[in-house]
């Protein structure tokens, strides 16, 4: 219920226009905390009838988000949580555009343009100054057109051919993030999962050709596995593929989700081959939101060719009395990400990405070492593809990682505890990813309070763990 007005404003009304100005005064001059307004329960279920001040109402809201705990402390997003202050003015100063209004904003058209061609050159594309692509609001929306061109490329081949187009089929590793299962539901598309198998955590390339066959539109190849870090083989794929094709005349493309690791592997690993110098790969999403260092949210995708992309799913918009192509499931967004991305892209450079993801690359092997000399953790991922990493519980214990996840909570730490995909849901593992802003000196505080926890569970022999928990999601 929100607090009735108090005796001295009685009159008052909805319009105002027979309050006494002095009353009204004196409502908005309170002391903050001894308004009428912070006195009772905040709005939930109904608007209320009457304004409150602006300052009463960033307020009331700013302390209720005190709850929500420090971004900071997050080990478990892939999200960026921190950004230049020169950034965030320049995002302050855009939020009131709308992306999609090419026409009325051609400049923040043409800098989301030279993301897309800086991006594409930095995976190689053939021909990076015209490569389709597009800004998204995240990998997701990325994900989807990445997947429904893989689908009408594939279903324009089967109709020329005169061949069936019922029954389109995706080969993906059981370790893909939810944005593929939701395409496959959404687009009605059969799912074809590459189970994981023994100490494998990532797909295994011989047994996702094994599953293709002439109903394939592609194969996705997930370079940084949400669940532990891990590059996935793109070019042993590639090559696996090829030696399909040579044996059955079966020509299947790649997308590759590259969501956290298309940022982070041109930089950090530029010797690892998985872009487009293999020409299998017909496209790729990022999210800029991640190790593209933007808080969300800002996703990419790029095509290797233009005909990669089915003109059927690109529209045209009016531009500066011309038209452009679009292609979006999303509509309105602002468009502050994407400004934000191209400051990113020159401030930073290739150097200053450099720098920033083996920051974070050297605190993650630094602080994998130091849990894993704790003694009761195996490392399943070391931090050394992605500044991420997870570890397990050499043996049973009377207490769990989902226990040890929410006994961190403590001190505000969100240290996600999970079980992996099929085949291995037997698995239970704990990650952290290690972004911008995270230092040695806040990795030695985790490892002293996991410490902590250690010894409370050795003291606490009657615990029982509460064991799966389900709480965290990845
Ligand atoms: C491999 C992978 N793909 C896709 C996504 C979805 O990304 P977004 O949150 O940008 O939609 C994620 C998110 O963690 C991811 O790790």
């Amino acid at each position: 219920m929100h607090p009735q007005p108090e005796p001295d404003a009685k009159h008052e009304t909805h319009s105002g226009h027979d309050a006494h100005p002095k009353h009204e005064i004196l409502r908005v001059m309170r002391p903050m905390y001894a308004r009428q307004w912070l006195l009772g329960a905040a709005p939930r279920h109904a608007v209320p009838d009457e304004e409150m001040p602006p300052s009463t109402a960033y307020h009331l809201i700013h302390d209720e988000l005190i709850m929500d705990g420090s971004s900071r402390f997050n080990l478990a997003t892939f999200c960026g949580t921190w950004m230049e202050p020169e950034a965030q003015k320049l995002m302050y100063e855009t939020f009131d555009k709308n992306m999609i209004d090419k026409d009325e904003y051609p400049q923040t058209a043409e800098l989301e343009m030279r993301c897309v061609h800086m991006l594409a050159q930095l995976w190689n594309a053939p021909e990076p100054e015209s490569t389709m692509g597009t800004s998204t609001i995240g990998s997701s929306e990325a994900c989807m057109l990445g997947g429904l061109a893989l689908k009408w490329r594939w279903r324009e081949r089967r109709r020329q051919a005169g061949l069936s187009t019922d029954r389109p089929n995706i080969v993906m590793g059981a370790n893909t993030q939810v944005c593929w299962h939701k395409f496959v539901r959404y687009w009605d598309v059969e799912e074809r999962t590459v189970p994981l198998e023994g100490d494998q955590v990532i797909t295994d390339p011989e047994r996702a050709a094994a599953m293709c066959d002439e109903n394939t539109i592609g194969v996705v190849a997930v370079l940084g596995s949400t669940f532990t870090g891990d590059y996935e083989d793109v070019a042993a794929l590639s090559a696996t593929l090829d030696r399909l094709q040579e044996k059955t005349g079966l020509d299947i493309p790649i997308h590759v989700d590259g969501a956290s690791g298309a940022f982070v592997a041109p930089f950090l690993q530029p010797e690892v081959v998985w872009d487009f110098r293999l020409p299998r790969v017909k496209s790729i999403n990022t999210s800029g939101h991640k190790y593209g260092l933007v808080f969300p949210g800002v996703g990419w995708v790029i095509w290797r060719e233009a005909s990669d992309l089915h003109p059927d799913l690109v529209f045209n918009v009016d531009y500066l009395g011309g038209t452009m192509p679009t292609l979006a499931i999303n509509f309105s967004r602002p468009a502050s990400q994407v400004v934000a991305q191209y400051y990113n892209l020159i401030r930073l450079g290739k150097s200053g990405y450099r720098a920033i993801h083996k920051a974070c690359q050297t605190v993650a092997v630094h602080l994998a070492r130091q849990i894993e000399s704790i003694g009761p953790f195996e490392l399943v991922s070391q931090g050394t593809d992605l500044p991420v990493f997870a570890w397990k519980l050499k043996e049973q214990s009377h207490w769990s990682l989902y226990d040890l996840a929410d006994r961190l909570r403590d001190r505000g730490w969100q240290v996600p505890a999970y079980r992996m995909p099929a085949n291995r849901q037997d698995l239970i593992v704990q990650r952290v990813v290690v972004r911008n802003g995270f230092t040695c000196d806040l990795a030695d505080m985790l490892v002293k309070d996991i410490r902590r926890h250690l010894d409370w569970f050795a003291a606490q022999p009657g615990f029982r763990s509460t064991a799966d928990g389900a709480r965290f999601h990845h």
